[in-house]
């Protein structure tokens, strides 16, 4: 059987990228360029500043990556790009190029939900294999996704506030790090001690997740603190903050793999590179559920980039996905289930 080539696109945040996946997951080129440094001074990412770079960088960003596979457009079987969810200005770079490329060179098209993308990022380190559960943690998403077969896929739980990501971050700004937080309140957070009680997130679904209570609770502690000149130490509130958002993440994660019984459990997302949450992955939930093998991408491949969206779009390239020159950026797309329903 012949290769399947396939250039991927990703732009639905702060991140320009492009790269070219051989048969799924040999990753010939992964190109980032990230607008963090742009970003930070604003403390979060600007949308129409973000769509500006992406616009100054996305053809350098795909010329890189072809060039270091050493392919040329007319040798790719496809091209994948990410239509959603995700920052409209930002996306419609993505879908437009991408759409202009499968035009110029007759190459079908493939729409990829950048949440598949994340969760096929643990390809990138092993065969997967269902049923399967994926806990997707990142900026905007907090969720346990069930997946009984290869590209079906099923919200079992959801949060019903903030993302653990969008939290972290927040908690990061009022502890005055840099942006985003959520890295530096995991490095903070192993100075300290969890010594701070904060309030326990509460849902009524116990697969669903809460983070805006436990991160008004950090910030009405500081607030307390400061009204009343008390001084408080901040690796002991991000340790705090920590173990009580990461515990509100492991159990809904618990009583998913108690009700469905996965063969595999992958993390996924920006949060899945926080050191502690790997941690009490390959310890705890490895140790109580020994019948599951449990999966953490590379901590390249967390954060947003294109080689997941490759994976992704191969396998989606391969169950027929098609975009035609209607498709547009989706800042809502839902996840689909099928492949059937996934068609445009
Ligand atoms: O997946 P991603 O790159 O973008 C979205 O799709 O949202 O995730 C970005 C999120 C940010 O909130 C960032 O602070 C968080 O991932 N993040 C972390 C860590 N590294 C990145 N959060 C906690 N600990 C980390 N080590
Ligand atoms: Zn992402």
């Amino acid at each position: 059987m012949s290769d399947t080539i396939i250039l991927a696109i990703e732009s639905s945040c702060d991140e320009t990228a492009a790269a070219v996946a051989r048969n799924d997951t040999e990753i010939l080129s992964n190109i980032v360029s990230s607008q963090i440094d742009v970003h930070k001074d604003f403390g979060g990412v600007v949308p129409e500043v973000a769509s500006r770079i992406h616009v100054e960088n996305i053809s350098a960003v795909i010329d890189e990556a072809l060039k270091q596979a050493n392919v040329k457009p007319s040798d790719l079987d496809a091209i994948a790009v990410t239509q959603g969810p995700g920052l409209i200005g930002s996306l419609h770079v993505g879908v437009q190029a991408a759409k202009t490329l499968a035009w110029a060179f007759s190459k079908p098209l493939v729409p990829v939900h950048h949440i598949a993308g994340h969760i096929y990022a643990n390809a990138l380190v092993t065969k997967l294999e269902f049923p399967l559960l994926a806990l997707v943690v990142s900026g905007g998403h907090t969720e346990l996704v069930y997946m009984k077969d290869e590209w079906s896929f099923e919200i079992l739980g959801t949060t019903q506030d903030d993302a653990i990501g969008e939290a972290g971050d927040k908690v990061g700004r009022v502890l005055k790090l840099p942006y985003p937080g959520g890295v530096y309140v995991d490095r903070l957070a192993k100075q300290g001690k969890n010594i701070y009680p904060l309030a326990k997130p509460k849902t009524q679904n116990e697969l669903d997740f809460s983070f805006s209570g436990l991160k008004s609770s950090v910030l009405q502690f500081i607030d307390r603190c400061e009204r009343k000149q008390m001084s408080f130490e901040p690796a002991d509130l991000a340790c705090s903050y920590q173990e009580c958002a990461l515990q509100e993440l492991l159990d809904p994660t618990r009583s998913a793999l108690k009700q469905y019984r996965p063969k595999m459990m992958v993390l996924a997302g920006g949060v899945a590179a926080n050191s502690r949450l790997r941690e009490l992955v390959e310890q705890d939930l490895s140790r109580e559920f020994a019948d599951v093998s449990f999966v953490i991408p590379p901590l390249s491949c967390c954060t947003d980039n294109a080689a997941m969206i490759a994976v992704a779009g191969s396998v989606a390239y391969r169950h027929g996905v098609r975009g035609d020159f209607s498709l547009t950026a989706d800042p809502g797309m839902e996840l689909c289930v099928d492949s059937e329903a996934s068609n445009q």
